[in-house]
């Protein structure tokens, strides 16, 4: 397996491969984005029995690429091939909600999808070099029942999705302040990838001066920017007829990728395994801001003193996400 750059394939198991965002995801890895452009990879793309013929298609798209770096692609609608030895898993895979629904009323729906692969991780993944993201909805429930499912794995090893609302909110807060979105430091989500998320700009920082202050304009922090950040999908919804789908690619690819090159000092969000930081009760997949080392590592972002607005904003946020653990206790086991 190796290849012309002298690097070993990694296997990136994409499930949902032929969906909105899997159709996104599968072109964009194989052609490097996500691991580097002297990165092999081969892709394991799962989905259901009734979608393999349009995965045939993807497939067939994907070989017409003649992508340099793709060195093969698996095909399948068994979990425990698609998973087989993978370094990387992308969990995508899941119903979405449509015009009306919150996120969490597909926790009945696509629940029981997490704990099936939980297990098949568990079983055949590469242990020790698995990152695992999930982008199913509700994303820090089933990236909970996953990581439960999968006992011999490092909880650590998996995380769910809220890049996305963070490049929405750094996106706003450009467009209001004028600046570049890479003038902006140390913005965060906190919690859960819901309209009760906390999008943070009370440490936030452009150009070396406080976001704040340069805003200087409390109601529209809470009235305007606070809102649209989480209600940003329910409004693409509205306005396209369906779920996000390129942006979340793009939010899963700079996931990855940040997770597996680093942050270069710089906060990110990322729905982590919580320790405990900041009392977001120990087990959870909870939001933070993180910082991820140059070797792959990430470290929750210490010392941040929450305000009362924001403790408030907080402990919403960690409420839903407990209630959300109730509802699929059944499929935790101890
Ligand atoms: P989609 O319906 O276009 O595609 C989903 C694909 O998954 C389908 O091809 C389907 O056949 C497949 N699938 C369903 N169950 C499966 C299973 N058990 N195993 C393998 N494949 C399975 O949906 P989409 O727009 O690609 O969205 C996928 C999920 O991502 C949804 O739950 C959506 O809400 C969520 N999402 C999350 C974020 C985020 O920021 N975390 C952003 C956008 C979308
Ligand atoms: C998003 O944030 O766009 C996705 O989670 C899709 C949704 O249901 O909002």
């Amino acid at each position: 397996f190796v290849s012309g750059t002298g690097k070993k394939p990694l296997r990136v198991a994409i499930t949902g491969a032929s969906g909105q965002i899997g159709y996104q995801l599968c072109f964009r890895i194989a052609s490097g984005e996500m691991l580097g452009k002297d990165q092999p990879v081969i892709l394991q793309c799962l989905e259901l029995p009734q979608a393999l013929n349009a995965l045939k298609g993807v497939s067939m798209e994907l070989d017409d690429c003649a992508f340099p770096l793709l060195k093969g692609i698996v095909q399948t609608d068994d979990p425990n091939k698609a998973f087989e030895g993978a370094d990387y898993a992308l969990l995508v895979g899941a119903r979405p909600r449509s015009k009306g629904m919150e996120r969490g009323d597909l926790l009945k729906a696509n629940a029981e999808i997490f704990s099936v692969q939980g297990k098949a991780l568990n079983n055949h993944a590469n242990r020790d070099t698995l990152r695992v993201l999930v982008v199913g909805n509700p994303a820090n429930t089933n990236a909970l029942i996953a990581a439960r499912n999968a006992p011999n794995i490092d909880p650590k090893r998996f995380s769910a999705m809220t890049r996305l609302d963070h490049n929405r909110g750094l996106a706003q807060l450009a467009e209001k302040l004028k600046c570049s979105v890479t003038d902006i430091e140390k913005f965060a989500i906190w919690g859960n990838h819901s309209a009760t998320q906390y999008p943070d700009v009370t440490q936030t920082v452009v150009k070396g001066k406080s976001a704040k202050t340069l805003i200087n304009d409390e109601k529209w922090i809470k009235e305007n920017f606070i809102p649209t950040v989480q209600q940003r999908g329910a409004a693409i919804i509205a306005a396209r007829g369906l779920s996000s789908a390129a942006s979340a690619a793009s939010a899963a690819i700079d996931h990855m990728r940040d997770w597996t090159f680093g942050t270069n000092g710089q906060w990110t969000s990322m729905a982590v395994y919580s320790d405990g930081s900041y009392g977001a009760d120990k087990g959870l997949y909870f939001s933070f801001p993180v910082i991820v080392d140059k070797n792959g590592k990430y470290e929750i972002v210490q010392n941040i003193k929450l305000d009362q607005f924001s403790q408030e904003r907080f402990d919403v946020t960690r409420k839903e996400l407990l209630s959300e653990k109730d509802g699929v206790a059944s499929l935790l086991p101890n």
